[in-house]
């Protein structure tokens, strides 16, 4: 008579701290219908653009803020470097074309056996539909790979709930002062 007593309290005492949880001000995560969120009319988008890494001259689009000691660890890779780019994204390989996004992030030289950036952009859309809007990238760019790959983790505006991936490209690059011209192709769902 007593166990069952005591099985009852205990019983209760776990239904009556369920009650107290659901107390309105307590709840602070609830599930929301997702076609309210346009999550029901998820679109696949493809873009394609380059990416214009300048070092030199009057408008440079990158600046190392991080240069390690000569020599540090041995490598031979910039390890350590740390640069940050606002860099141009345009529609055709030339500087003078449409320019249609920024890329704004930096990147930094994180692998000791071969030259490998990890990544952390935002792409901020500047016109149509897609002005405000941003994708961002974080990944692994080994730069001397003919195709390199890095996810898209997320997005806002129009890019909201964003995944996809990134395929990058070499189009052009100056080994001595590291200019870059990169072709992005971009598929994300949003
Ligand atoms: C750089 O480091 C490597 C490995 O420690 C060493 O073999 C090489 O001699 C060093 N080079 C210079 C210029 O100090
Ligand atoms: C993009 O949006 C900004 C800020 O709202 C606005 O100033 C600019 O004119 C827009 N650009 C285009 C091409 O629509």
């Amino acid at each position: 008579m007593e166990k069952l007593s005591i099985t009852t309290l205990a019983v209760s005492s776990v239904v009556l701290m369920f009650l107290s949880v659901a107390s309105a001000e307590e709840i602070y995560g609830r599930r929301l219908d997702a076609k309210a969120y346009s999550l029901e009319k998820q679109r696949l988008s493809h873009f394609r653009f380059y990416w214009h890494e300048i070092h030199n001259g009057k408008n440079p689009t990158a600046m190392t803020v991080v240069q390690p000691p000569l020599n540090a660890t041995g490598a031979s890779t910039g390890f350590g470097i740390v640069d940050i780019i606002d860099s141009p994204l345009t529609i055709a390989p030339e500087i003078s074309s449409r320019m249609v996004a920024r890329a704004q992030g930096l990147y930094t030289s994180t692998s000791q056996e071969e030259v490998a950036l990890l990544m952390v952009m935002n792409f901020v859309f500047l016109e149509g539909e897609y002005n405000g809007s941003t994708i961002t990238v974080m990944g692994r760019n080994p730069v001397f790979h003919e195709v390199r790959e890095m996810p898209v983790v997320g997005g806002s505006g129009l890019f909201r709930f964003a995944q996809g991936y990134a395929e990058l490209r070499t189009h052009s690059f100056d080994p001595k002062i590291r200019n870059a011209n990169i072709e992005y192709n971009v598929f994300v769902m949003h």
